[in-house]
């Protein structure tokens, strides 16, 4: 069953390009976005709302809150993310009008669920469930669904199922845009052209291996690491320190790279290594100079970026580069990394990768 893989998680984070040509076949084939991808009367449902409110937990929350820059700066409306389990306690203001959007690979997260049950309670009957799993408990409680193709994800490390979220949320970005008038023919072309071409550019991601491979050994030794992004990069920085976390024990903080000198620059010193995301995209330059705030004090840079964002390797400073950049879907592409570095950590440390101690698949628990 694993092939020419040692584990399950290896397996399953190369293969995403086949997961996420699975997920958008619909949409490709469709050659458009419609409200039709989510289900009958879908429509009906997305037509008039006027804000998106994004409920989950753990990589899935991730997902949610990658979501939201796309959402707002695409679809143009306000999107807020929560985690589930702080949601279903709290006297949430209610607005039917908001779409609940529900993220979940198993869709039998309890909180999720409850969470999903709490808003309902409130008033919400729009809603939206992103799950990996036909018929569970979620997505046969929400009135539209989509679900994802990444096939059984076995690894407790959520990977195959978070890029497949991703281009569920980019879908149902461009399906609101296009309802609401903000996306004209042009540009829906030119974001079905992004996803038609994303699979090809997670297989030149996923060739990267044997350098990020390389990079292992200097991470297995140390006690802590820090995660930095920017922008719709920083929920990849922070699923690549959970990731870290949960498969090799290191502890790992992930932080807006703007946020640098608002305390954790006080953590930073050569024992430190520091992963930063770093495509060439409109925030380049400021990630840069928080790069210099993190070589001053001796922190170790091991950076990933694609092409021609102009910098290279001097002391401290590693750098692993994609040959391509992906425009809007940059978030999935580099994803990719973070993943096959927790991996090739947890292999140096010996940990057991598909499952870590203490955490199982499925949390159908409080
Ligand atoms: O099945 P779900 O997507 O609802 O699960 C949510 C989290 O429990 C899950 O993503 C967890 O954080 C993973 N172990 C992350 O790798």
């Amino acid at each position: 069953e694993l092939g020419p893989y040692r584990h399950f998680m290896q397996k399953e984070i190369h293969e995403q390009p086949r997961a996420i040509g699975d997920t958008i076949e619909a949409v490709i084939d469709n050659g458009a976005f419609g409200a039709e991808l989510f289900g009958k009367n879908a429509e009906e449902v997305l037509r008039d709302i006027e804000g998106v409110q994004i409920l989950a937990c753990g990589t899935s929350y991730y997902a949610g809150m990658t979501a939201r820059y796309w959402v707002e700066q695409i679809a143009g409306i306000p999107c807020t993310v929560e985690i589930a389990s702080e949601y279903r306690y709290r006297a949430a203001v209610a607005n039917p009008k908001q779409l609940i959007v529900t993220i979940s690979q198993s869709g039998e997260t309890l909180d999720t669920m409850e969470a999903l049950k709490y808003a309902k309670s409130l008033g919400h009957d729009k809603t939206l469930s992103i799950c990996n799993v036909p018929e569970s408990a979620i997505p046969r409680a929400s009135k539209l669904v989509y679900y994802t193709r990444a096939g059984a994800e076995i690894g407790v490390a959520s990977t195959k199922a978070f890029t497949t979220q991703l281009v569920a949320l980019f879908t149902l970005t461009c399906t609101i845009a296009k309802l609401r008038g903000r996306l004209d023919a042009e540009g829906e072309a030119s974001y079905l052209d992004c996803l038609r071409q994303l699979p090809g550019s997670i297989q030149h991601a996923l060739n990267l291996e044997p350098q990020i491979k390389a990079w292992s050994d200097k991470f297995a030794p140390k006690n802590h690491a820090l995660f930095l992004g920017r922008g719709v990069h920083y929920p990849i920085a922070l699923e690549g320190a959970l990731k870290l976390k949960e498969i090799s024990y290191i502890h790992a903080e992930a932080y807006p790279a703007g946020e640098l000198k608002h305390g954790p620059l006080a953590l930073v010193d050569e024992q430190m290594p520091v992963v930063v995301i770093a495509p060439n995209d409109a925030l380049l330059e400021k990630v840069k100079s928080n790069m210099q705030e993190v070589r001053a004090r001796g922190g170790q840079l091991f950076v990933f970026t694609d092409e021609d964002s102009q910098f290279g390797e001097s002391e401290g400073v590693h750098v692993i580069r994609a040959p391509r950049h992906v425009g809007v879907l940059s978030p999935i592409m580099h994803t990719i990394p973070v993943q096959l570095l927790a991996y090739h950590v947890a292999l140096a440390r010996g940990t057991d990768v598909d499952k870590p101690r203490n955490l199982a698949k499925s949390v159908t628990v409080e």
